[in-house]
């Protein structure tokens, strides 16, 4: 046990601004420093650090405490963990009660605890064995001295070396006295159950190394402890180039990037992170000087590792090389690290190339000019990519703008967002209103997506709080709900498809009856649309207009019409009342005398079943449709118009198997290109207002 007047040195040597700031990126505020919560999500900083109290508190998420509570809870250790944690960083020797219970003590330490002691030992154990035996040496030492690494950096990021055999490691772990379940659960030990003759009940578990023969790279935690390891073969012929450590109870491979203690201090204060994909890219950039550097270490970057930069630098540059997986791996990450609100750059290393190699073959200085003349935003990246491909392709470049606008639709920052725009629509040379629009769209559809996880958030808080009886009654409602939500997105899903499989028969029936429905149900409503100017500095005006009448319009200029004997009626009746400008009513089909079309609008303007007050009572507005109508009736209008081209691409097709004039031909492939591209605009603008000719 750590001796009393010892705890109290600790305490009073501890400054708060400095135990915090190890971890996280401080802003002065007033006498105050303020962060992001470590402890929670939070995009705006309502972390205080408070340097005269000595205490921190987040108002966000109420966490506080001193600077022991913070490095306990941070870095999630035991009471003495964190005061030789904190004995270490000032430099105060620990005395010890001389009354100790070690037995205790042991039982004391928690399954986690034991993990991390056994990886200390393993670490240890593979470091001795590569520089202290002659396997070592003249295998494990040998290949990185090939690789070029000095044993500056070897030692600084403890590399190790396991030694070939089957069970080497484990024996004298075991010899030890270090506990073999442990050791299984950390991954170091493989055990395999049951194997042998079950009926002979001489069940014998039989024991593996995970890591014999290969050369090893610890994986740390912020603080420099070890979680697990990455094991390379150093012979071509395994079949697997890494063995890495399993998940455990401390190593979550979603939520650490490797190199981030040796990292983290150049990361703030070059107000940037490189992000690269492998162990040898992080050592061969530390020894080329430049130390703001981490790993995915091959899985595809998570909103965590986002995260856990973030406590550091609002920017990123990635660096991968060139190949098609590298860039497309690249995409999901520029994507994901522009919706946590950050900046991201990319350095594209030439085909074949990556950090590791291109540093071995390059100086310190060359490497950095590098660095420095291909570091592009992720627009040019993005462009740069496609743009050779793409530009005398107006199919490929209308695809390319819709890729971008997904990208830049997901900066919530609305002065960068717009600078974006701008640069995108002059490297793509297109108008920047009509990017702007695509942007916005993109943007809709991700807010309601949000707007849909918020609202199941609030159903469950609702129902976690209920009582018995109430909370059945609950169930039963978000089940209706979830399933409406299934829906749309089962339709949003179905109308993608359909443009992707262009010989899908389609389900007009389904569309057609949709857009019946609305007609019946909305027809006098009033949509709010802004008005479209060729002029960019026109400020947009808002018109009303009635659904049906919007609707009449859209599938008159296309020349639209209903294939389905009894929606046709409707439709036509219906059409013939706007013609002549007299007011529709649902009445005059409900009591319709033909009992087919009476039958049906009874049908659809009829709910299945209406969503209970209940929710609303509780303050959960259920979204209606009436709110969302106009998103509603864009779409069904959009699925009507991409049934017809879907037919007029078909019936081309067939022509152009059958023709026989070049001249013939030469007309239907233009045609079917036209097609095409109005198919794509259909899937990038979603409604929007496209004129089939
Ligand atoms: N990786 C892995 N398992 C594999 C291959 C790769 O876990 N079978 C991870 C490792 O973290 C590796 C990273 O993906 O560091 C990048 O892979 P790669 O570029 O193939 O490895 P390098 O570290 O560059 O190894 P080397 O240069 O020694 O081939
Ligand atoms: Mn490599």
């Amino acid at each position: 046990m750590i001796s009393k007047p010892t705890i109290a040195r600790i305490q009073d040597a501890s400054r708060i601004e400095e135990v915090v700031s190890d971890f996280l990126t401080l802003k002065k505020r007033g006498i105050n420093y303020i962060a992001c919560c470590p402890f929670h999500n939070e995009k705006t900083p309502s972390f205080n650090v408070n340097p005269v109290r000595n205490i921190f508190k987040c108002f966000g998420c109420g966490k506080g405490g001193d600077s022991l509570s913070f490095v306990m809870e941070h870095e999630k250790l035991t009471y003495p963990e964190g005061l030789r944690y904190l004995a270490k960083k000032y430099n105060i020797e620990i005395e010890e009660d001389h009354n100790r219970d070690i037995e205790a003590d042991k039982k004391l330490e928690t399954e986690r605890e034991s993990l991390f002691v056994v990886n200390a030992y393993a670490q240890k154990y593979f470091s001795e064995t590569l520089y202290n035996t002659n396997e070592g040496k003249s295998i494990g030492l040998s290949y990185f001295r090939e690789r070029g690494l000095s044993d500056e950096i070897i030692q600084r990021f403890q590399l190790g070396y396991a030694p070939e055999g089957k069970t080497i490691f484990t024996d004298t772990a075991l010899k030890e006295a270090y506990n073999l379940d442990y050791l299984v659960r950390a991954g170091l030990t493989i055990r395999i159950e049951s194997e042998g003759n079950v009926e002979n009940k001489e069940v014998k578990a039989k024991i593996y190394d995970r890591f014999a023969g290969r050369v090893m790279f610890p994986i740390h935690n912020i603080t420099g402890r070890v979680l697990g390891f990455g094991g390379r073969a150093l012979r071509k012929d395994v079949k697997a180039k890494y063995v890495n450590s399993p998940e455990s109870e401390i190593y979550h491979k979603s939520n650490i990037l490797y190199g981030m203690p040796f990292a983290r201090n150049a990361i703030s204060k070059g107000k940037n992170c490189y992000l690269v994909e492998g162990y040898m890219d992080v050592l061969s950039m530390h020894q080329s000087g430049i130390e703001n550097v981490v790993a995915s270490s091959g899985t595809s970057l998570t909103i965590e590792q986002i995260r856990l930069i973030k406590r550091y630098s609002d920017n990123i540059t990635i660096m991968y090389d060139g190949d098609p997986a590298g860039i497309k791996a690249s995409f999901r990450g520029i994507d994901m690290i522009l919706e946590e609100g950050l900046n991201v750059r990319v350095v594209l290393f030439p085909e074949g190339e990556d950090p590791d190699s291109y540093a071995r073959k390059h100086s310190e200085s060359e490497l950095r000019d590098f660095i420095n003349e291909n570091t592009t935003d992720f627009i040019r990246f993005k462009t740069k990519i496609y743009f050779d491909e793409a530009k005398n392709d107006p199919i490929k470049k209308a695809e390319l703008i819709g890729e971008l606008a997904k990208s830049i639709a997901l900066i919530e920052d609305i002065p960068k967002l717009s600078q974006f725009v701008k640069e995108c629509s002059t490297i793509m040379n297109i108008d920047e209103q009509s990017l702007y629009s695509q942007v916005n769209k993109e943007r809709g559809k991700h807010i309601k997506n949000l707007q849909i996880e918020q609202l199941r958030s609030k159903i469950n808080k609702v129902a976690s709080n209920a009582d018995e009886s109430e909370r059945q009654q609950i169930e039963e409602n978000i089940e209706k709900i979830e399933r409406e939500i299934e829906w749309k997105k089962r339709d949003i899903q179905r109308l993608e498809d359909t443009l992707v499989t262009a010989s899908d028969t389609l389900t007009s029936e389904y569309h057609e009856k949709e857009m019946i429905r609305l007609m019946l149900l909305y027809g006098n409503h009033e949509l709010e649309m802004q008005t479209e100017s060729e002029n960019p500095e026109a400020v947009a005006e808002v018109q009303k207009i009635k659904v049906a009448q919007y609707i009449y319009e859209h599938l008159l200029v296309d020349k639209i019409s209903f294939e389905h004997e009894n929606y046709k009626k409707i439709y036509d009746e219906y059409s013939a009342f706007i013609e002549a400008g007299e007011p529709f009513s649902l009445e005059h089909f409900i009591h319709h005398q033909n009992p087919d079309i009476s039958n049906m609008a009874i049908d659809l303007t009829t709910f299945p079943y209406t969503v209970s007050d209940w929710l609303a009572k509780h303050g959960i507005p259920v979204p209606k449709e009436e709110d969302t109508l106009k998103t509603t009736v864009e779409y069904a209008i959009y699925s009507l118009k991409i049934r017809q081209i879907m037919k007029m691409i078909t019936e081309t097709q067939k022509q152009l198997q059958e023709a026989t004039s070049d001249e013939d031909i030469f007309i239907l492939i233009a045609q079917q290109k036209k097609l095409d591209a109005a198919k794509l605009l259909f899937s990038k603008e979603l409604g929007g207002r496209v004129v089939l000719r």
